[in-house]
C-alpha cells in the first residue's frame, strides 16, 4: 500500500452526528434557538463535518480568526488562509448565549446541524476585505458578501446531524475519508488534486496532462457549492466533465469528486485554502495555474503561485504545480506556454472560461482551439446555442 499524506494537521476531523448524538440533537431541537444558515454556511459546515476544512472543527473562535487575517495561519502555528466563520445579524446574535447548544437550519428551515456556542464577536469588515481579498472595493464578489453580510460572529464547534447524498451528483459525492480509500486502492502514492469552477477548457487540460505526465493519479475536484451568478451552472459543467473525463483521459487514472464548499474569489489567499482542502482529501500535488482562484482585473497573474513562497513547504506539505498562462500555438498546431512554444503573440490564441462565456452568450460556439468539440456542444445544448 502506498503512504498516504496526512490530513491538515495530522488527523481527518469527522464531525457528523453518531446515532446517538442525533437522537439526542433531535430530541432537543425544538427547544434550542435556531440559527437559519445560507448555501455558503451550510457548505461550510458540511466541509468541516466530513473532515475538508481539517484542523477545524467548527466556527473560528476569535484567536484563530485574528491570526489567519494577519498572518495566514491559526493561532497554534498551522497555515490557514480563509476564515470559516459565521455571521449573523446583531439581533439575532442577542439570541444566542455562549456556551449553549444552537441548533442550525438550512435556508428551508430543515435542522441540519448543532453549533456550541463557545464565543461571539464583532469584527471590523474593511480589515477582513482587504486582509483576505487585498480590496476593499465592494465589486469584488466576495467583499460584497462580505460588506452584507451579519455584524457579528458566531463560534464554536459544530456537529452535521447526517451526511446526505447530494440532491443532483450523488455519485459523485466522494467524501475524504473514502477519497483517501480509493486513492490506496488504485495503488497512487502521488495525486494531483485540480480544482476548477468552469467547464474544462484546452488550456486546463494541457495543465493537467501535464501534472498527470508526473504522477500517479488525477483528483478532478470541481467546486459546486455558491458561485457567482453568472459562472456557468454546476449540472452543466458536470456533464462537460464527464464528457472530458470519458473521451479525452484515460479513465483508470482520474477520480471525478464534487467539492461541495463555495467559492470565495480571494485569488491567492484560496488558492492555499484549495490546496489544503486536497491535502485533505488526501492529495500530494495541487495544480494552481494563472489567476487562480482571481476574478476581474483584483489579482497579478501570478500572485497565486507567488503567495506559497510564504509559507514553509514541509507544513503545508502539499506541493503545488504551477502553470504559466496556456494559450494555443498556431506556430507549432499544439497547446503550449512561452516556455514551450516560440510563437509570437499574434500566434496565441488564449483561452479562458470568461471568454468561453462571452462566447456563449454571444450565441457563438468555442472553437476546437478553445474547447473540445463534444464539450462545446453539451455547453451549446445546455446554454440554449443554435449549432446550425
Ligand atoms: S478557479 O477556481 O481558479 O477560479 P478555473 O476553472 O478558472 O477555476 O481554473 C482552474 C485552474 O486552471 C486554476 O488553477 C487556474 O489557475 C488554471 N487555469 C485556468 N486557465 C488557465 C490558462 N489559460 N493557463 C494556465 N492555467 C489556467
Amino acid at each position: 500500500m502506498p503512504s498516504a499524506i496526512q490530513p491538515h494537521g495530522g488527523h481527518l476531523i469527522q464531525r457528523i452526528a453518531t446515532p446517538a448524538q442525533r437522537q439526542e440533537f433531535l430530541d432537543q431541537a425544538d427547544h434550542l434557538p435556531r440559527i437559519q444558515l445560507d448555501a455558503r454556511a451550510v457548505s461550510d459546515l458540511e466541509m468541516i463535518a466530513i473532515g475538508g476544512f481539517s484542523p477545524l472543527t467548527g466556527f473560528m473562535g476569535q484567536e484563530d480568526y485574528e491570526t489567519v487575517l494577519a498572518d495566514m495561519h491559526l493561532a497554534h502555528g498551522l497555515p490557514w488562509s480563509i476564515p470559516i466563520t459565521l455571521p449573523v445579524d446583531e439581533a439575532v446574535a442577542d439570541t444566542v448565549k455562549e456556551g449553549s447548544w444552537v441548533r442550525l437550519d438550512d435556508s428551508e428551515g430543515h435542522f441540519i446541524g448543532v453549533l456550541e456556542l463557545t464565543q461571539k464577536y464583532r469584527y471590523n469588515k474593511a480589515y477582513e476585505a482587504v486582509q483576505v481579498y487585498r480590496t476593499d472595493d465592494s465589486q469584488h464578489p466576495g467583499v460584497q458578501v462580505l460588506y452584507q453580510q451579519g455584524s457579528v460572529y458566531l463560534a464554536g464547534p459544530v456537529w452535521l446531524l447526517e451526511r446526505q447524498p447530494h440532491p443532483l451528483f450523488p455519485a459523485y459525492q466522494i467524501d475524504p475519508m473514502v477519497s483517501r480509500q480509493q486513492f490506496q486502492a488504485r495503488g497512487w502514492s502521488t495525486v494531483v488534486g485540480f480544482q476548477t469552477r468552469n467547464p474544462i477548457h484546452r488550456a486546463h487540460e494541457y495543465i493537467i496532462k501535464c501534472a498527470l505526465e508526473i504522477v500517479d493519479g488525477l483528483f478532478l475536484h470541481p467546486l459546486v457549492g455558491a458561485t457567482k451568478s453568472d459562472d456557468i451552472p454546476a449540472d452543466v459543467r458536470m456533464r462537460c466533465y464527464e464528457i472530458m473525463v470519458e473521451h479525452y483521459f484515460p479513465a483508470e487514472r482520474v477520480i471525478l469528486a464534487i467539492n461541495p464548499a463555495a467559492m470565495r474569489y480571494a485569488g491567492p489567499r484560496e488558492a492555499i485554502f484549495h490546496a489544503l482542502v486536497r491535502k485533505n482529501y488526501g492529495c500530494t500535488h495541487f495544480i494552481v495555474g494563472r489567476d487562480h482562484a482571481g476574478v476581474g482585473d483584483y489579482y497579478g497573474t501570478y500572485d497565486a503561485q507567488k503567495i506559497f513562497a510564504e509559507f514553509d513547504p514541509a507544513a503545508l506539505e502539499i506541493t503545488p504545480l504551477m502553470f504559466e498562462h496556456a494559450f494555443y500555438c498556431t506556430r507549432t498546431n499544439q497547446m503550449a506556454t512561452t516556455k514551450t512554444s516560440p510563437a509570437t503573440k499574434e500566434e496565441r490564441i488564449h483561452l479562458s472560461g470568461t471568454k468561453v462565456r462571452e462566447m456563449l452568450r454571444r450565441g457563438e460556439l468555442p472553437p476546437p482551439e478553445f474547447s473540445r468539440p463534444a464539450v462545446a456542444a453539451e455547453l451549446a445544448r445546455a446554454m440554449q446555442v443554435p449549432t446550425a
